[in-house]
């Protein structure tokens, strides 16, 4: 099989925005406790912050964290994870049917940012509890002193205040599994009340408005409008979720549904548009992925999902990653990069151990799944200005299964590129990285670019991801059975680029 892509430096996307390359920890399995944290793990300091951990998350590049969820964020008391450890309850965690211990809250996770150098993504609970809860959160954390709140936080120990400057309005607020789930009119008010009151403490903050829980919600889209056309004037962004799935067992359209993606990032910019265009506003919101991911082995399966008896830190959700994931998650990866102009901020769901690119054992060794590279390389060859891809490639015709419930959801996908990619020029090194993904599985695919406006590129760097085995898993004892490789045969002259892309092959080329 054959493709061409044509890239012009002239002609770009957009510039990607840092937080692009976020990530999200939430309370939920062994994310925290026996995650992050793990308080008397060989590698954990005296913060109970796991090195070994704390290592892959900086080699994995991510530059945002959301916490502390999820579902879980829609039945937490802030309150309970400050102040001193001993005096913090256990609950029970309604969301993932556990208990909480409270050992790791609001003050541990900044830490933990400072540590791991990233930015903290707050989310405030608009399920069980409100506006007053949120702005209160946001005194603590953000106001410097001489507030009952922010005096309450320096008696805690951190004197200068945390100014997290991302807030997320709740989590998944459409959805029946939510605590405290809402209509799209119930929610936009609630939302437009919280982020008032929360700006006007704190101007400076940029806040997301909860868009659909996935784009095969039956609210989806009435949601998005209903909820803007209340919170138009306070919000920055609306957010979008979505769980890539191979339930079907059809490789084929596992690696299509990134596609989907696209559609429904476009359908979201379109709503949020149309929301702008009635008030006749120059304003544009912004999407906010804040999570995204390969998920089904342990989401539908209730032994995946949830463990009984009310455990601490159950291991839940830990979904084991192969090869083929990896294709469908790098699939995201350029979504994502091809609408840099839109999508401003997103968040791989999770970070560790709950369907997360680094696995743990309590007490034990850490290493990285499948779809730790794909985010490596994105995390770290993806900023810069994304440009435009002109790409003639043969396709393929698929329809992608997509469970709602009980209910049979399928999507035909047409003209499938076999070729899905994207490029990036950074203007620091003045490199150029194209990544591509080969979604043929039986052939491989020899792609002609032509890159124009740049003189005297030469390779710099090239490899691939690919394994005859799409079912093949990195584990504890086997941690780099699935790594990237280099690419061979990467040829350019003048300002045409020949390469062999691999079936089934996640592909990074950096030019220079
Ligand atoms: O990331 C796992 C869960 O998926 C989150 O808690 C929730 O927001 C989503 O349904």
């Amino acid at each position: 099989k054959e493709a061409k892509v044509t890239i012009d430096r002239d002609f770009s996307i957009a510039e990607t925005d840092p937080r692009l390359f976020g990530a999200f920890v939430e309370h939920l399995g062994r994310c925290v406790y026996g995650g992050i944290y793990e308080p008397g793990h060989p590698t954990a300091d005296e913060r109970g912050f796991r090195q070994d951990v704390l290592e892959l998350v900086r080699e994995l590049a991510p530059t945002i964290i959301r916490y502390p969820g999820g579902n879980f964020v829609s039945g937490y008391n802030w309150e309970d994870g400050v102040g001193p450890v001993e005096n913090r309850p256990r609950r029970l965690d309604l969301a993932w049917m556990s208990t909480e211990p409270n050992t790791f809250g609001t003050n541990e996770f900044m830490d933990w940012c400072q540590a791991a150098g990233v930015e903290p993504m707050m989310a405030v609970n608009l399920g069980t509890r409100g506006p007053d809860d949120a702005r209160r959160l946001l005194e603590y954390c953000n106001f410097p002193g001489g507030t009952e709140l922010s005096d309450l936080r320096r008696a805690h120990g951190w004197e200068k205040p945390h100014n997290v400057k991302f807030w997320c309005l709740g989590n998944e607020m459409d959805g029946p599994w939510q605590m405290e789930t809402k209509t799209a009119w119930e929610y936009g008010r609630i939302a437009a009340e919280a982020a008032k009151l929360m700006k006007w403490i704190d101007p400076t903050i940029e806040l997301a408005a909860c868009g659909s829980s996935s784009r095969n919600m039956p609210t989806f889209g009435s949601w998005e409008d209903t909820v803007l056309d209340h919170s138009f004037e306070h919000v920055e962004y609306i957010s979008l979720h979505t769980y890539l799935n191979n339930y079907a067992d059809d490789t084929a359209a596992f690696l299509a549904s990134p596609d989907l993606m696209d559609s429904f990032i476009e359908e979201v910019v379109a709503i949020a548009d149309a929301v702008a265009a009635r008030r006749r506003s120059p304003k544009r919101i912004m999407l906010s992925f804040d999570e995204w991911n390969v998920w089904y082995r342990t989401r539908r399966k209730n032994e995946g999902r949830v463990k009984l008896g009310w455990p601490v830190a159950p291991q839940i959700l830990e979904e084991i990653y192969n090869m083929q994931d990896a294709l469908a998650f790098g699939g995201a990866c350029i979504s994502l990069l091809n609408h840099a102009d839109r999508v401003k901020s997103a968040c791989l769901a999770q970070l560790v151990n709950a369907i997360a690119p680094i696995m743990t054992e309590t007490g034990g060794p850490a290493w990285r799944q499948t779809i730790f590279y794909p985010f490596k390389d994105m995390s770290t060859f993806g900023r810069g200005t994304v440009l435009q891809t002109k790409v003639s490639s043969p396709t393929y015709e698929t329809t992608y299964y997509d469970p709602r419930g009980t209910s049979d959801l399928r999507f035909p996908i047409s003209a499938v590129p076999y070729l899905k990619v994207s490029v990036v020029h950074n203007h620091e090194d003045d490199c150029v990285t194209i990544f591509a993904l080969n979604r043929s599985l039986d052939a491989s695919l020899s792609v002609e670019a032509l890159v124009r406006g740049f003189d005297g590129l030469t390779v710099k760097e090239a490899h691939q991801m690919r394994n005859d085995d799409l079912m093949a898993v990195n584990t504890k004892d086997a941690p780099d059975t699935i790594a990237p490789t280099p690419l061979e045969g990467v040829e350019i002259w003048d300002e045409t680029v020949k390469v062999k892309l691999a079936p089934a092959s996640w592909n990074v080329i950096r030019l220079g």
